[in-house]
């Protein structure tokens, strides 16, 4: 039997491990730590790719999302919408702030929120939008632009697994008002310990961030802000640089893998991921749908083969929000695909031969 793990973070670390430890042992020698030249060298580097005139280094995608929506003047008592089919994080750096979270379905092709539902939603309190790209791919973001712009309202973008993915070819995060990206160790671009990076073309969104991230300081000795500790470390920031001379060619990789399971996949019951018009979905994940969801997770695991859920249960669920009065059956689209979704092993080394034994279990499952 093989064992497949759901991600290989050491096949992903072997071929650049010497420029890594060099890299390590460099800014350890210069001893220059705090928002040092490679944080600098970074944020530049990392804007640069986006296409967005600034980048802020953060020390997570939560605080970046969370950093974003203060930078919009986004406070206690403010309604943000955003979807519940995400990582937690994004309600959480929302509540945080003592704002509210306003849930909109899915759209269940793409699994990101549903544009058509979210006019209905907005009231004199709603302050802003974060779409979540999920899984790799942008949401539909023209219909939610015509919207914020309508409303007067901000658009943040959570593009923490979206590194690099392509609305109508502008990169996701450069979008919107704000785009947030999470380097946390198993995304396209991560890191090997966290960070996390704030895009942006609005000088002032910038300069705040920047501020807030570093306790308000804005000269030595003097704090214009009351800020955070939240600044991108220097050894992840000297990291951050290594792998994103190589993410065109990890996301190109993933896409690769995408279309192999596409082609042995095709014939099965799953239901297979769908890359929408004009989008370049990059593959963080990759999610099948089934009834047979559970089933069928047991029968991979028995075999070998590591799976994920993401996510198993909608964030209008959770017990840390059930102050917002969220009910069951409130967002039928989302609960529906937590229930049926299913991950399968995705990162840029997986092998082939890999992927023809996983399909080859799938179909032996769904002939059983
Ligand atoms: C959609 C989404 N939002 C926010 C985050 C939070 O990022 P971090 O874990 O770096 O705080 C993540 C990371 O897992 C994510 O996937």
């Amino acid at each position: 039997m093989k064992e497949i793990p759901f991600v290989d973070l050491k096949a992903g670390f072997e071929p650049i491990k010497d420029e890594v430890m060099k890299a390590i042992g460099d800014v350890l020698d210069g001893m220059n730590l705090n928002i040092g030249p490679n944080c600098q060298a970074f944020e530049k580097e990392f804007a640069s790719f986006c296409g967005a005139r600034y980048a802020i280094g953060v020390g997570s995608g939560t605080e970046a999302i969370q950093f974003a929506l203060l930078a919009c003047g986004i406070k206690e008592g403010d309604e943000v919408i955003t979807t519940p089919h995400t990582f937690f994080a994004t309600v959480e750096a929302i509540s945080c702030i003592g704002a509210r979270p306003v849930f909109v379905d899915i759209d269940p092709l793409t699994y990101n929120i549903n544009p058509a539902d979210i006019e209905k939603k907005i009231t004199k309190k709603t302050k802003a939008i974060i779409p979540v790209h999920m899984y790799g791919q942008t949401a539909g973001i023209d219909p939610i632009l015509e919207i914020s712009k309508q409303y007067g309202i901000s658009v943040i973008e959570d593009a923490c697994q979206a590194h690099g993915a392509l609305y109508k070819g502008i990169k996701a995060g450069a979008l919107g008002d704000a785009g947030c990206f999470s380097f946390y160790f198993t995304k396209n671009l991560g890191t090997y310990g966290e960070g996390g990076i704030v895009i942006t073309n609005n000088e002032k969104t910038a300069e705040f961030i920047r501020l807030y991230r570093n306790h308000g300081h804005k000269s030595k000795y003097e704090h214009a802000v009351i800020g955070y500790n939240g600044r991108l470390d220097e050894i992840q920031a000297a990291i951050l640089r290594i792998r994103l001379k190589y993410l065109n060619e990890y996301n190109s990789k993933r896409r690769e893998r995408a279309e192999i399971y596409n082609s042995f996949l095709k014939d099965t019951p799953l239901e297979l991921p769908v890359e929408a018009k004009g989008r370049m979905h990059v593959y963080h994940l990759y999610v099948v749908r089934s009834q047979r969801r559970d089933e069928l997770q047991k029968y991979l695991s028995k075999n070998g083969i590591g799976t994920g859920i993401h996510y198993k249960n909608p964030a209008h669920l959770q017990e840390a929000v059930a102050v917002f009065g969220y009910r069951k059956g409130d967002f039928p689209e989302t609960e529906k695909a937590c229930s049926e979704i299913l991950s399968l092993p995705m990162y840029p080394e997986l092998k082939e031969e890999y992927q023809v034994y996983i399909s080859e279990k799938i179909k032996e499952f769904f002939r059983s």
